[in-house]
């Protein structure tokens, strides 16, 4: 079983990047399934629904989300309908599946969206709580992939130690910063984050003299996308067909040109 993960898309840029590569990528790895997460992917905060049905179009398979998953407000209305869509597990408002089942060769992937609780404590149920639960219903699966939205690089790994025995990988998103700590522990793989798709030369994602108009001089801003070319960063994981073992991890990092 041969999976990607993308990183958080973040506006219309990284929306374009994951259609200009994506396909390339799916051939070169031999992708079985696609997960993304979608959080920033509406002008870097929330998701539509026409934004869903246009990453879906790209070859997406599935769409995590995270602390912005309900910015724009029209996606509420549409979550019974957006059965690829995956919502944080642990939000306080409880709204969206936390989880899916996905058929893929024969095979049950389960697909998991949870928040991290440092500084995302105000709207973050305990993450260990509402995991455990997902482990305790009856259905038989044979890969448990989490996209662990979260702040904290060591808050990250402790989740992984946790549940490494559990789960085929925990892949970190939310800080947009791709980092170089991919492993494979005893069959499970990890990442603390696996970066993003979008602006390249930007503050994660958002336009620089924004960020520093907001932080140097305190000034108000609204949030501005940054419109600078796209990186795609991404994660690619293989699976023993027999096992269900991770046996291969590898980062995916495309920097504009
Ligand atoms: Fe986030």
């Amino acid at each position: 079983m041969k999976i990607l993960f993308l990183g958080d898309i973040v506006g219309k840029k990284g929306r374009e990047v994951i259609r200009d590569l994506l396909s390339n990528l799916k051939e070169k790895y031999h992708a079985d399934f696609v997960i993304a997460n979608g959080e920033n992917a509406a002008h870097g905060k929330g998701i539509t629904k026409k934004i869903y049905d246009q990453l879906i179009s790209y070859g997406v398979d599935c769409i995590t989300l995270g602390n912005h998953a309900f910015s724009k407000k029209e996606i509420i209305n549409y979550l019974p309908e957006l059965d690829k869509l995956i919502c944080p597990i642990n939000h306080t408002s409880k709204l969206g599946k936390g989880y899916r089942y996905f058929k893929v060769k024969n095979k049950t992937v389960c697909v998991i969206n949870c928040l991290g609780t440092f500084m995302q404590e105000d709207y973050t149920l305990n993450p260990y709580v509402e995991m455990d639960k997902v482990f305790k219903a009856k259905r038989k699966c044979d890969y448990y992939i989490v996209d662990f939205h979260a702040e904290a690089t060591a808050e990250k790994r402790v989740f992984f130690e946790y549940y490494r025995h559990k789960v085929s990988a925990v892949i970190g998103t939310h800080t947009h910063v791709q980092t170089a700590d991919e492993q494979i522990i005893d069959g499970s793989g990890f990442i603390s984050d696996v970066g993003m798709c979008g602006p390249f030369d930007s503050i994660i994602g958002r336009d620089k003299e924004e960020c520093i108009k907001k932080m140097v001089k305190g000034e108000h801003t609204k949030y501005t996308v940054s419109e600078n070319p796209p990186v795609l960063c991404g994660l690619y994981l293989n699976f023993d067909d027999k096992t269900n073992k991770c046996i291969e991890i590898e980062r995916i990092q495309i920097k504009p040109e």
